[in-house]
């Protein structure tokens, strides 16, 4: 008899196979994309110049790279068909809700396996001017013309709120942006890897991937970190209500990591922009919120070694930066469409359909169906 194959659940330590894209270092808390350091690229990389490391696979010669971000501008424009059929949908609906149904508008044969670079703009660009001009009709407000002038980030915000944005603010939301673009084989990637890897076409891939993050354990964090901070109030409460909360058995939103056995390193550096943007009483909060939170997981749980995430001072810089909380998780997937483009693109260039296995346990075969009733 063989031995019953060895399984992981939740493929933990599971290796896929080979990717270029980004270097997550779990256990020293390092991230980067294609060699270079977030702590490099925080300062000064724009959104646009990290979706060209990301998908042309080489930094560009001068940041912003002029040629991309012109086109990024002449995607961000939506055409009639596209706006009929994103008018299609109807208003009132969850951001993110809106947003799986928007992307899927975008598909169509000119989306036909193999993904390209263009159909990768075409991604980045459109997903942000989508749900910006969904959110505003939403409200009962006018949409907001696009404004080539502006970056990425500082034209989303000026969509969503029909302002130009304080360079603080534009700056602190690209920074975001960069450090949300991608991040190694996380289940949205992994979704969206799984869908390309069929030769299906990089929409539905997307919209695979949207589902994946919207979850809890993964982009759908964030809001519920502003609520837990709302909950515990003040900071002399923090420790009181972190330790209620792990009593009820409920888990503490914006720690822990699958990956990260020390502070997640866009943490940090989140934690350091909503030390400049954020209100410094929201902000002393927060700090009183981690600290508790850290020392009662350690105290609990030494050996899961559960620390910050992304999602913990994400929610506050976005916060800061004026968004909703239901836009939270959409902003993510806007930042993330660079990092599911270059792993669609990567992907498909070498691809190979991805079809696990799983241990059977259920009933013996050969068991006989009920003869029919008379
Ligand atoms: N609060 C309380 N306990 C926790 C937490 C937490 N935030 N995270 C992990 N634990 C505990 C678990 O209860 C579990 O204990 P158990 O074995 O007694 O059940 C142990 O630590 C290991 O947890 P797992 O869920 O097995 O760890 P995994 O690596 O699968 O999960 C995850 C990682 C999902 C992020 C988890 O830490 C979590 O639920 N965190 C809270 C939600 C969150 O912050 N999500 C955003 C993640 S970041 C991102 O994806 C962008």
């Amino acid at each position: 008899m063989t031995d019953p194959p060895a399984t992981s659940k939740g493929l933990e330590h599971v290796v896929l196979g080979d990717s270029a894209i980004t270097l997550v270092a779990g256990e020293t808390g390092g991230l980067t994309y294609r060699g270079f350091d977030i702590d490099e690229l925080v300062p000064s990389a724009t959104y646009e110049g990290v979706v060209s490391l990301l998908l042309d696979g080489s930094a560009p010669a001068v940041d912003p790279p002029s040629e991309l971000s012109a086109e990024l501008v002449r995607r961000r424009q939506l055409d009639d068909r596209t706006t009929r059929l994103a008018d299609a949908v109807p208003l009132g609906l969850p951001p993110l809700e809106a947003m799986r149904s928007l992307l899927s508008l975008l598909g169509g044969p000119a989306w036909d396996y193999p993904p390209t670079r263009a159909q990768g703009l075409e991604l980045v660009a459109k997903t942000p001017a989508l749900l910006a001009r969904y959110v505003r009709c939403s409200a009962g407000k006018p949409p907001v013309a696009d404004r080539p002038d502006l970056g990425h980030a500082a034209n989303y915000l000026s969509l969503l709120t029909g302002e130009a944005p304080t360079p603080e603010r534009a700056r602190a939301l690209e920074q975001y942006l960069v450090l949300l673009a991608d991040h190694g084989m996380n289940a949205s990637t992994f979704a969206l890897r799984i869908v390309v890897s069929t030769q299906s076409d990089l929409i539905s891939a997307a919209v695979a991937a949207l589902g994946a993050l919207k979850g809890p354990a993964h982009g759908g964090a964030p809001a519920r970190v502003s609520d837990m901070l709302d909950g515990v109030g003040t900071p002399d409460n923090a420790e009181r209500w972190v330790a209620a909360a792990l009593a009820r058995k409920e888990r503490l939103y914006g720690f822990g990591h699958r990956a990260y056995k020390t502070d997640d390193p866009r943490a940090v550096q989140l934690k350091r922009i909503a030390r400049t943007i954020a209100d410094p009483s929201r902000f002393a909060l927060a700090e009183a919120v981690e600290h508790a939170g850290v020392a009662a997981l350690q105290k609990r749980r030494p050996e899961a070694r559960l620390f910050m995430n992304v999602e913990f001072y994400g929610a506050v810089v976005l916060e800061a930066v004026g968004l909703p909380r239901e836009l939270f998780t959409p902003t993510f997937a806007v930042a993330r469409t660079a990092g599911w483009a270059a792993h669609a693109l990567e992907q498909a260039s070498d691809n190979r359909l991805i079809r696990p296995d799983v241990r059977y346990t259920g009933p013996a075969p050969g068991r006989k169906w009920p003869t029919k009733a008379r």
